[in-house]
């Protein structure tokens, strides 16, 4: 039982006349969240930058064993210490990485397709204990705007996204680009706002050379982008500069990360772009040191 206040004579400092200050939040539309979902998106983007470096690693639950990843012990663990995040499944998380790396996890809940069939025909396979049990900073599935099962898969973000509210987890959206459709400003713009709309927290969406900031700027959260296929080192590092430049609040990297000769050195020029505001030559530079120190 505590004692008794028995220090009934001393002046007490009740800050009468000074308000409480409530300050903002960092990050873009999320001022009004709860605690919860705000203590995990500071996990996922650096409150002193604002942006996020994701380490995107779960291509083999619809491409199976892909270039890079076949070990993903050997290609994946070495990367974790320089990623902001790891973006997995629930399967290659528990199989491999360390529990006590510290790393916070957007951990991808969709399943049911294959690159070997319809890719929009996905499910939501993973129940949001699961999430929980896993301590997933943040959920995601892929919404295919405009694909062959756009509603499926937009219900399926609904469905996360109601889940992940009830427990404080944001829900980052996957903007999918079905095959026929083009990767440009009109079409990325509509995916990540559909996206912000039905509730997600995050978008991530594919970068276009011409009119990116029209994504960003209408799109209410955070965008962050996916690298794509394997690119040179220079192309990829000016993508995510122009990216940044355009509103981009980070990336969400994978091939261009654990394809490229040395994907450490890789990792860390993103980072540069991306939180030291780098320009991409000065990035390069930076990679090209780190790969031949280690000879
Ligand atoms: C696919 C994904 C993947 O995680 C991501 O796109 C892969 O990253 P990258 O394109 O940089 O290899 O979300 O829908």
């Amino acid at each position: 039982m505590p004692e008794a206040d028995d220090k009934a004579n001393v002046t007490r400092n009740y800050g009468i006349g000074i308000p409480v200050e409530t300050e903002g939040f960092f990050l873009k539309a999320s001022n009004n969240l709860d605690w919860g979902m705000k203590d995990r998106l500071s996990r996922i983007f650096n409150p002193k930058t604002g942006h996020t470096v994701m380490l995107a690693f779960d291509h083999g639950y619809i491409m199976g064993p892909t270039s890079g990843l076949e070990r993903l012990d050997l290609s994946v663990n070495p990367l974790v210490p320089y990623a902001d995040v790891l973006m997995c499944t629930r399967g290659a998380l528990r199989a491999v990485i360390p529990p006590d790396s510290g790393k916070p996890v957007c951990l991808r809940c969709s399943a049911g397709a294959t690159v070997l069939k319809e890719l929009s025909n996905e499910v939501v396979g993973v129940a949001i204990e699961d999430a929980v049990r896993l301590n997933a900073s943040a959920i995601t599935v892929q919404a295919y705007i405009g694909g062959e099962h756009e509603r499926e898969t937009i219900g399926n973000l609904c469905k996360i996204i109601n889940a992940g509210n009830r427990y404080g987890i944001p829900t980052l959206a996957v903007t999918a680009v079905g095959r026929e459709m083009a990767r440009d400003a009109r079409y990325l713009s509509l995916a990540c706002r559909v996206c912000a709309e039905v509730g997600a927290h995050f978008v991530k969406t594919y970068f276009c050379a011409e009119d990116f900031e029209k994504v960003t700027a209408s799109c209410p959260i955070p965008c962050v982008i996916a690298g794509g296929k394997k690119i040179p080192e220079l192309d990829a590092l000016q993508m995510a500069r122009n990216a940044i430049d355009q509103g981009a609040h980070g990336v969400d990297m994978g091939r261009n990360i654990f394809q490229a000769d040395d994907p450490v050195a890789m990792l860390k020029a993103v980072r540069a772009v991306v939180h030291d505001g780098e320009p991409a030559e000065k990035a390069l530079d930076l990679y090209q040191t780190l790969k031949s120190e280690k000879g």
